[in-house]
Formats: structure tokens, sequence, C-alpha cells
């Protein structure tokens, strides 16, 4: 069995308690883990879609979830989850994640669980082999590769207490402040600490002492082990036990405390829900001696116990079972950090060369490199690499865009902005803004209402009505000058490429079916270019495995129309270059092309 945890080990945590997950990040960074250790975030009822956090001197951004089983997807090698849920949500959070699987540790902090959910929690854990460590507990550590949360308090503290690196002792206790305080004195008698855990103090915790003494027995870091147990329950006696059996073969250092309760008249509650002798071998005066006749090393106080551990760690040494620590270099979290204003996650220029999601620019710009315009695109808008077919595609789109004319709504402004002696930039802008639901920016609605029809098996007849309904027309339907009679040679383009290289076109085809009915009714109602250019990237997103949240925020985002955006901004410099190639006066519009219809303004006052 190897230890809790390693130098790789990462985390879910639940519930976004930055305070104790930045603890572990500079924990993480100090000790020179590569990787944080947390890989996740369940923040049910945030908003954001990501935390920042400090590395070192730097900041990192924590991906934060609605639901542990999307944090589970997204990063299914975080194998531990830390629930740090209230004591009403603890208990469904772990058996959420019990079913989900994949979880090879759940630590749960939450103190007041109710006890029949915390055995029914505790049950289903042990019958899938995952270990709970809790409830009501600050958790553990392998120090030098993970700690759970606060448990060592503050980066000093953790130093001091020589939790930076491996020792030798496998440390159990029950407490989290006592172990923190054993921490210490296990610090100044010996080298520190293998792998401690607080298994919590309520009356059913996941695991129990035995279990992690177990696991320190085959654990090869853990040369002794201490344990520090509390009156009541009767968990000692299963580590006496071991003993006996010869499955625990380590020396142990153990001491109960809570040898004053007999003092008091019998049943007295201790901090601790389990802290409550029911019997006179619940006691810590009965189970320490029980242990001292087992074998193991039992102080005649907790005051001698730092003596004893100095001795029992100095005989190992001596024996040459426990060798010399070579003390690691540690990094340092400085004291005053700035959070960064923006973030960028797509582009970097601070190297010799700019990069677009990786890639130095010189690796994707000159013809050699093979790359196009839909590289570029793939890289910078999604930070993927798209195969050949789809950046083909997205090219084809863009060049296919780029302009219809100098009549069309967008190239029109343009020109008369020009005219009025306004900027190429000025002009483009004017042009850019003319882009909306009526003129080139119909493709994320096109997207979004023939994909709505097909995943929910609407007819055309039916989708049509749907429409009506809405009171909109059908985005990507209906052109100005093109029609059954005069097609749109853009579409049958596009539809072709889409014949030869896409794997399939599902919505496509069913667009198809719609243009059919809205054709019959007037020839002009055709699948238009935007129509068929935000079908074909829902055919083309879904063949490279996007999900459909991801389909849909780009929808949302605005994605589609982009690519309008992108394309015909080409078109409109064009015009207004040509324009002031041809040093065009101003324009003013004819009398004659207007309707003047002017009444005398009705008098109200
Ligand atoms: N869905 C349903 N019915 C429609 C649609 C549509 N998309 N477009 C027009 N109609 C109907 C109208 O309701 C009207 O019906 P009626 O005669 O019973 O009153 C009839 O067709 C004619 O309507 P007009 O608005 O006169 O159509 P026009 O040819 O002038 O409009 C336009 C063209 C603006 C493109 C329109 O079809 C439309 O709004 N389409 C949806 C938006 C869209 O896809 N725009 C992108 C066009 S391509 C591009 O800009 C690059
Ligand atoms: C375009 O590409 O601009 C159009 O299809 C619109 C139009 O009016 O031609």
């Amino acid at each position: 069995m190897a230890a809790l945890f390693t130098k790789e080990t990462q985390a879910i945590f639940w519930n976004n308690n930055a305070g104790a997950i930045q603890r572990m990040l500079d924990y993480d960074y100090v000790i020179g883990r590569k990787t944080p250790s947390i890989a996740a975030i369940v923040a049910p009822t945030g908003e954001s879609k990501f935390q920042k956090f400090f590395w070192g001197p730097d900041e990192i951004m924590i991906n934060l979830y609605k639901n542990t089983s999307q944090a589970k997807k997204d990063h299914p090698n975080a194998d531990v989850l830390l629930n740090f849920g209230s004591f009403r949500t603890a208990y469904d959070v772990t058996m959420e994640a019990l079913n989900l699987g994949g979880f090879k540790t759940i630590m749960v902090t939450a103190e007041g669980i109710p006890e029949r959910l915390s055995r029914k929690m505790i049950a289903e854990a042990k019958a899938k082999n995952v270990t709970v460590i809790g409830p009501a507990t600050v958790g553990g550590i392998v120090p030098g590769a993970f700690k759970i949360a606060n448990l060592g308090g503050t980066i000093e503290n953790i130093i001091n207490s020589k939790l930076h690196r491996a020792g030798s002792c496998g440390l159990v206790t029950r407490s989290g402040g006592l172990f923190n305080e054993l921490a210490n004195i296990i610090a100044l008698n010996a080298d520190g600490i293998a792998e401690g855990v607080a298994i919590g103090g309520d009356r059913f915790v996941g695991s129990v002492f035995i279990d992690n003494l177990l696991r320190m027995q085959e654990n090869p870091e853990v040369k002794y082990m201490l344990l520090l147990g509390e009156v009541g329950g009767a968990e000692e006696y299963k580590v006496i036990e071991a003993i006996k059996s010869g499955k625990l073969t380590k020396p142990i250092i153990a001491w109960c405390i809570g040898t004053i309760a007999k003092y008091y008249s019998s049943g007295v509650q201790f901090g601790h829900a389990g802290a409550s002798a029911n019997a006179e071998r619940e006691t810590a005066e009965a189970k320490n001696i029980a242990m001292a006749e087992a074998g193991i090393h039992v102080p005649s106080s907790f005051n001698d116990l730092p003596r004893l551990i100095a001795q029992v760690y100095g005989e190992l040494k001596a024996k040459g079972v426990i060798k010399d620590i070579v003390e690691p270099e540690l990094k340092t979290v400085p004291k005053i950090r700035r959070k960064k204003e923006f973030i960028c996650t797509i582009s970097d220029d601070r190297g010799d060369e700019a990069t677009y999601a990786g890639f130095p620019i010189s690796s994707v710009a000159t013809p050699d490199t093979g790359k196009g315009i839909g590289d570029v695109i793939s890289l910078l808008w999604f930070k993927k690499q798209y195969p050949k077919w789809a950046t083909d595609f997205i090219e084809t789109v863009i060049k296919t865009v780029a302009d219809h004319g100098p009549a069309v709504s967008g190239a029109h402004n343009a020109k008369v902005t020009a005219r009025a002696g306004k900027s190429v930039v000025e002009s483009l802008v004017t042009g850019l803004l003319t882009i909306g639901p009526r003129f080139g920016g119909a493709i994320d609605g096109a997207a979004e209402h023939f994909k709505y029809a097909y995943d929910n098996n609407l007819t055309p007849a039916e989708f049509l009505n749907h429409m009506k309904k809405l009171g909109i027309p059908i985005p990507g339907i209906g052109h100005r000058i093109k029609s059954l009679r005069n097609p749109d040679l853009r579409v049958v383009g596009l539809k072709k490429f889409a014949a030869e290289y896409f794997p399939s076109t599902p919505l496509l085809d069913y667009a198809l079916t719609v243009e059919q009915l809205t054709t019959s009714k007037k020839d002009n109602l055709i699948l238009n270019v935007d129509g068929t250019i935000g079908i074909l990237m829902v055919d083309m997103w879904r063949a490279l495995g996007y999900s459909e949240d991801e389909i849909n925020e780009f929808i949302s985002s605005g994605t589609l129309n982009a690519f309008f955006i992108a394309g015909r901004t080409i078109g409109f410099i064009g015009h207004v270059l040509d324009e002031k190639r041809l040093a065009m006066p101003m324009y003013r519009h004819p009398f004659e092309d207007i309707l003047y219809q002017v009444d005398m303004a009705e008098d109200i006052r």
C-alpha cells in the first residue's frame, strides 16, 4: 500500500473556501510541486468560471464548477475530494462522489453530520474501498507532497514544525489542534513526520486509527508511529490486536489523553463528540495500561511524551533505520503580492517571439508552414488545432463573405462615411456596426433556432409555427435579391464543400427540408449565406467533438457572427480604399429618392 498522497496528487475542493485553498497552493509552491494540489473547485452557487489564486509571486486560474460530476469529468486525475460542505450538505456531496467513482480519498470537514448519515456514508465508502478522513477533521498531510487545507497553520509554522518535507514518523490523532502540537513536538525531538492524519473527533469517523496505522506499516517512509488517542471508544484495542497478530511491527508510541476523566463523576463529555467513556475499558487510563502491556511505548504522562519520542527516534537512528535528512531547498512566497488586472489565455508576447495558443507566429505565418488563416482562427478563437477540413472550411467562409458589392447595407454605410472625409478605421467601423440580425449577423440566430428545431424533432411546419409564435423571421432564411430562380452561388459553394469534406451534415440536411417549405411559400425564402454558415458550423463543431454546452456558449457569445465580421472587414476596407482612391466628394442623397411626407407639428400646448 502506497502513501496516502504523493507529489502528483490533485484534489477537487468542494466549496470555494479561498483562504484554505490559497494556503494549500502556498504550501505547494514552497515545497516545489510542479502542479497545484487543487485541480478544480466546486462552487455550486457561484457564477464565475474560474478563480485566480497566487502561485508564488504569480497568479494562476483554477476552474470553478457548479457540480462535482462536471469537475471530475474535466479533471479525471483528481482522485481526492476535499469536502468542505456544511453539515447539511456534506453527506450528499460525499455520497455523490462515491457514486461517481474515481476518488481514492474523501476528506469531510463538517462537524455535526447526523451520526446515522455518517455511518451510512462510511459504510458506502468502505464497500467502495475509498478512504474517508473525518468527518470533523482538519485532514492529513504527506509532508513535501500534499497537505490538506489549513492543517499545520501558517507557512512559518509549517516550516518550524518540519512539515515541509518528509521525516520518519507516522502520526495519527483524533484532534486537529493536537495534531499541529504533536507535529511541533516531533520536529523538536525527532526529524518530523512522513505521513499524518487527524481522523476527526466524531463518534463515527471514516478511517479509524488502525486503518491509518496499517497503511503506514506498509509505507517504507514511515519508520515508527505515534498514536494520540483519547478517552472514549475502543479503537485503540484494535491496534493492540494488530500488534498481537503481527500486522503491526514498526515501533509505536501512543498516549490516550483524558486521564483526568477519572476525577469526575462518570460520563464526562470532552470537546469531541466521541470523547466520552461509556465503560471502564474506554477510559484513557485503561487504554494506556493495555497499550503498554502490548509493547507500545506509552509515556508516564503527556509531559513525558517528548522524551519518549526522542528516545525511540534516537534508537532507530543509532540502528541505521532512520537516515540523516538532506534539507531541501525551499522557495519563498513573497510577502506582498499584486493581483493581475487582466487575463489572457490565447497569446503570449513575453518571449522572443509572440505565440498564438503556444505556436510562434513564424510557425503559422508563411506559406511554407502549410498553415492558413483558418489555422490562425482556430488557434486564437478556439485555442485548438483543428483538422484540415475544418480550417479549410473556416477559410472558405472568410473568403466567401469577404464582399457582396457596394449596395449591401454595411458597404453602403462605409462608403458614405469615407466620403464624409473619415479615416479607414472610422469608415470601417460604421460598416461593421451595420452587421446585425437582418444583415450578415443572422448566423448565431440561425444556428440557435435550427439547432433547437432539429434537437427537438420539430417538423419543418412545426418549426415555422414555432418561429411565428416567437414573432421573428427565421434567421438564415430569405434574401433581398437571391431566390430559387437566382440562386446564391456562395451557398452552393459552401454546400458543395460540406458534402465533400464534412463527416456528416445532419443539421444542414434538416435545414434544407425547412427551405423546401419556405421556398414553396415565396421563392426568395431560401437558406441564405448566413444560415448556411451558422448551420454548417454547428455540424462542424459536433463532428469535432464539442459538447452541447460548448456549442451553446459559442452561439450565445456571438462567435458565429464573428466569422462574417472578420470576412466582411476585408470587403469594407476595400470599399473605403476605393472611395479614397477615387477621391470621391461628400455624398448627399438625392431628394428624388426620398418620400417626403412632413405634416405640420400637432399643437398640444
Ligand atoms: N422567415 C420567415 N418569413 C420570412 C422571412 C424569414 N426569414 N423573411 C421574409 N419572410 C417573409 C415576410 O414575413 C414577408 O411575408 P409576407 O409577404 O407574408 O408579409 C415576406 O417573406 C417578405 O418579407 P420581407 O421582409 O419583405 O423580405 P425581404 O426580402 O425584404 O427581406 C431579409 C430579406 C431581410 C433577409 C429577410 O428575409 C430576413 O429578415 N431574413 C432573416 C434574417 C437573415 O437571415 N438575414 C441575413 C441575410 S443574408 C446576409 O445579410 C449576408
Ligand atoms: C451580403 O452578403 O451582404 C448579402 O447577402 C446581403 C445582400 O444584401 O446582398
